[in-house]
């Protein structure tokens, strides 16, 4: 069957087409069948048209007609009218297209699924006939921002001369911190490759390899548990740049930002971008990732309360633990008891063992504490916040990770309650001056907060050896209402220092040249100082698409237990494969 050249999208019809001949193809989205006149809706990717049938049709084309059901592909000649009843909803709710020729390119079973934009269907079936589900207008929308943002970042970083490179997809393993999904190697029976978590180290390479300015749109695979913004299979846009320092990175990403928000959303951003110390983010917010689109900042109470004869907050100050708190402005009414014990049971998935509440209600002040606390003593707390009546005051009393998460948890699922997470305003800063390494209390060990290739502040560097704690790292990470977008740093380009962040690491001399001995190898022999960094791309579209999950942006995500529900990926395979491979499986 010959298909018929399609002369306009269904979605971009206007009153200016009317009286003109048009060709669409589509699916039938809708029917209507009034007897002597058959309504049709026709959807592409770009929307849906009303088509109709009317009594003057041949008889064989009305017996094709009154068999069309959804899902149908079918091919419409027609000519487009005023409708006589319109539809606002619809943007060619002005018209609608008198079919004159028909072709039924497919029949189509009754699907599995309804193709609706808000259709509550359970998730699994949604990715299992994901198909279907990318036929949704959102679904179709979403799609076409990712282009439009890769096209973006293609065209900006080409501009500031970057060169796109692809880098390999079987490597060693890469030390971004996650697990690796690991490839047999057939010719080298019992060696693995590992799929990249990131491009990380040839980059750098690249950066040794003269390249200069390197940029990629690439996968990376990382098996960790998924969570709403996290996939085993993601996209970053990666680059590295070389002569660079931390200032230069931020400002050429900076332009990236203006150019996307402008182009993609029509949203000026205004330059440059807040930039806050990790140490500032979370002592204001509890968090390396804030969320400035509203306020509740934590204050710290640790004087105020050193000898108040609460044992809770004193035994939490006597390990060298904090007592931090948030304000909600109009909270007392907000929240009731039942709503903050609610509250307490989440922050304890945080650490928190408790959470004090203090309602200011004008005269009287009324809190979980009352038998601990006189009035005049909850009183100098609520002054602490410049807390008026009506607000609430929350406290935690802990370790100060157990306090920072917990309330920097509070601080954003109380902003959700109250509704003031809107969509449409955009807060991105830099977080910089992370600590270069993370203590593990359980194993005593550090581990690199961002990964080991991480150059330290050239004043710190002194510290490395005899306090590592102290060493801050020449990273930076771009934040956007909450999100960690991307990340990066200036990296080591010094072969003996290279050396020393492992040893302090604790990695073994055999270790470092099994896992890293070609990077080392390669800083021998002339290496530009460089730095980069990695935006996700999944998360980017998520945000400027107003979804709350990267599987809404990405064609053929994976579900909650890295499933393919599609394809049914992972599955086992015969067991010649495995013999091939030399593979055994208990
Ligand atoms: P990092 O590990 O911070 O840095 O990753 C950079 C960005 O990638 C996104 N991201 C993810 N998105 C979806 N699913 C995941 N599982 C996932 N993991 C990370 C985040 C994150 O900010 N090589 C370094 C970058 C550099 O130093 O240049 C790196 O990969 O948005
Ligand atoms: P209790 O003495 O157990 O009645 O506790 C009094 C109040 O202190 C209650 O509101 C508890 O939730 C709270 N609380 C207990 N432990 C902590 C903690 N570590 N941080 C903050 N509040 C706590």
């Amino acid at each position: 069957m010959s298909v018929f050249k399609r002369t306009h999208m269904c979605g971009e019809l206007t009153a200016a087409n009317i009286g003109q001949e048009v060709v669409l193809n589509g699916w039938i989205a809708k029917r209507r069948d009034l007897g002597s006149l058959i309504f049709c809706d026709v959807r592409d990717k770009t929307g849906i048209t009303q088509i109709v049938f009317d009594d003057k049709i041949p008889a064989e084309m009305k017996a094709v007609a009154e068999k069309l059901r959804s899902e149908y592909v079918v091919g419409v000649k027609g000519t487009v009218m005023e409708r006589q009843s319109k539809n606002a909803d619809l943007p060619t709710g002005d018209i609608e297209v008198f079919v004159s020729e028909l072709k039924v390119y497919s029949e189509a079973d009754t699907p599995p699924i309804y193709i609706k934009d808000d259709d509550n269907v359970d998730d699994n079936l949604r990715l299992k006939y994901r198909y279907l589900d990318l036929r949704k207008q959102r679904m179709q929308r979403n799609l076409s921002m990712r282009h439009h943002v890769t096209k973006v970042a293609r065209e900006y970083y080409d501009s500031q001369g970057f060169t796109e490179i692809e880098t390999p997809m079987l490597i060693k393993p890469t030390p971004e911190g996650a697990r690796d999904y690991l490839v047999p190697s057939r010719v080298n029976p019992g060696s693995f490759y590992a799929l990249p978590q990131s491009p990380q180290m040839f980059k750098q390479l690249l950066m040794v390899g003269g390249t200069d300015r390197y940029m990629q749109i690439a996968k990376c695979f990382r098996d960790e548990d998924l969570r709403a913004d996290r996939q085993p299979e993601f996209t970053q846009i990666d680059l590295e740049m070389s002569f660079v320092d931390v200032d230069d990175v931020i400002e050429i990403q900076e332009g990236f930002l203006k150019k996307l928000f402008k182009e993609v959303m029509g949203v000026e951003i205004d330059l440059p971008l807040p930039r806050l110390s990790y140490q500032e983010a979370m002592e204001r917010y509890g968090s390396d990732k804030p969320d400035t689109r509203f306020g509740f900042e934590l204050k710290k109470l640790n004087d105020l309360v050193a000898n108040c004869g609460f044992g809770v907050f004193e035994n939490a100050l006597a390990v060298g633990g904090d007592v931090r708190g948030i304000c909600i402005t109009g909270g007392a009414e907000a929240f009731s008891r039942k709503d903050i014990d609610k509250l307490q049971d989440a922050a304890k998935h945080y650490g928190a063992k408790g959470l004090v509440w203090i309602r200011h209600n004008g005269n009287e002040i009324s809190s979980s504490v009352n038998k601990f606390f006189t009035q005049d003593q909850l009183s100098d707390i609520l002054r602490v916040f410049g807390a008026n009546v009506g607000d609430l005051v929350l406290i935690v009393a802990d370790k100060p990770k157990v306090v920072f998460d917990s309330l920097g948890f509070l601080r954003r699922e109380i902003a959700r309650k109250l509704g003031l997470l809107d969509d449409n305003v955009y807060k991105l800063l830099w977080v910089v001056d992370f600590p270069l390494f993370e203590y593990d209390d359980e194993t005593c060990t550090y581990s690199p907060m961002h990964h080991p290739f991480t150059s330290p502040k050239p004043e710190d560097l002194e510290f490395l050896r005899t306090d590592p704690g102290k060493v801050k790292a020449q990273a930076y990470d771009i934040v956007l209402n909450g999100v960690e977008l991307g990340g990066g740093s200036i990296r080591i380009h010094d072969k003996d220092l290279q050396r020393t962040m492992f040893e302090v690491l604790g990695i073994s001399d055999a270790d470092i040249e099994n896992k890293f001995g070609f990077l080392i190898e390669a800083f021998k022999y002339g290496t530009p100082p460089h730095g980069g960094l990695a935006f996700g791309l999944d998360r980017l579209v998520m945000l400027l698409a107003g979804e709350q999950s990267i599987r809404e942006v990405i064609a053929f995500p994976k579900n909650q237990s890295a499933q393919c529900m599609v394809s049914e990926a992972p599955v086992p395979v015969p067991q010649e494969q495995l013999d091939e491979l030399a593979i055994k499986v208990e």
